[in-house]
């Protein structure tokens, strides 16, 4: 069945007002879809009630805290910065298994939204949380950060009640969405990015220097791919090293894996049949830019049996 959105952003105008009623509500956004649909809808039943908190947890993309900042405020959205990286990077040290990864990341999160939600005295959190988010959760593929209820994690702990206005929503239907209430094409077009960010590509330790090597070639990848509109499309950093050459001395260097899929919900994704030229492209690129690495590889592998992410 189609999707009537207007019915549907009037529906959920309705249900945010009626529950915030003259309450305060902050809206995490992370740049993603999701995060900006949500907050957009939100500000359109909310007004200045309305708080789109930005947590820049060191885990983004490049200029991402910037842009995101921009668009929000060019809205008129009241929109709050919380620099909060040092945290994230301590309460990931260390840390090596992806789920370890994932709970880290996410006790952090809500330990930082709970202070912003005190601070800003919210009564609400609304969160971007889509349908394929909750049945992954639930398939116990992975726990995805910002399911709540399903994660054990109690909204009442961090003094929070929880609104999910696209729950029921799949990708392409948040994208229409976007484009009802206005968005920027930009914005509604914006391929997905994960509530755990740059974390969720980096295999073993996430620390400051493995996110910047991460974040200059995903922007490579990023720039070099948007021709081709793929679902979705970044760099992975690998936990292994391999030999290689890099200024005429032997290296023992950093692997980047370029990841291209095309999906329509995320359940199911394809790679990118990317031409042999460009992965040329963009591995002569990341080396000449990145010292640190040495190996370049294109991943090959469908979901299932691989996930889009690789944590
Ligand atoms: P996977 O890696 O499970 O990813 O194939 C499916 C889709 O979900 C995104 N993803 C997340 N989004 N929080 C999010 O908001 C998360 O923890 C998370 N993990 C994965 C991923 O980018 C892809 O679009």
């Amino acid at each position: 069945m189609s999707l009537d959105t207007r019915k549907f952003i009037n529906q959920q105008i309705d249900e945010i007002r009626k529950k915030v009623g003259q309450g305060t509500a902050l809206c995490a956004t992370s740049g993603g879809v999701d995060s900006m649909v949500c907050a957009f809808l939100a500000h359109q039943a909310l007004g200045q009630n309305l708080i789109a908190l930005f947590i820049d947890d060191g885990l983004m993309r490049e200029n991402e805290t910037q842009t995101v900042a921009r668009t929000l405020r060019k809205r008129g959205i009241k929109t709050i910065v919380v620099k909060a990286a040092n945290d994230f990077f301590k309460a990931l040290k260390g840390k090596k298994d992806p789920e370890d990864m994932r709970k880290a990341f996410r006790n952090q999160f809500y330990k930082t939204l709970g202070k912003a939600v005190k601070k800003y005295k919210a009564d609400y959190l609304i969160q971007g949380t889509i349908a394929a988010d909750v049945k992954e959760t639930k398939g116990k593929i992975k726990t995805q950060h910002n399911v709540l209820a399903q994660i054990g994690v109690s909204p009442k702990k961090y003094g929070l009640s929880i609104l999910e206005p696209l729950v029921m929503l799949y990708k392409p239907e948040v994208r229409k969405v976007g484009k009802a209430l206005g968005l920027s094409k930009v914005i509604y077009e914006r391929m997905p990015f994960p509530g755990p960010g740059l974390a969720t590509r980096i295999v073993g330790e996430v620390t400051p220097h493995r996110v910047r090597i991460v974040r200059t070639a995903t922007a490579i990848v990023e720039k070099e791919l948007r021709k081709f509109k793929p679902f979705q499309a970044f760099s992975v950093l690998m936990n292994d090293r391999a030999t290689g050459v890099k200024k005429g001395r032997r290296a023992f260097g950093n692997i980047i894996v370029i990841r291209s899929v095309e999906s329509k919900d995320a359940l199911t994704a394809q790679p990118t049949r990317v031409p042999f030229e460009i992965l040329q492209k963009i591995q002569k690129q990341i080396v000449r830019e990145i010292p640190e690495v040495t190996k370049v590889l294109y991943d090959l592998t469908p979901k299932p049996p691989s996930t889009i992410e690789y944590i």
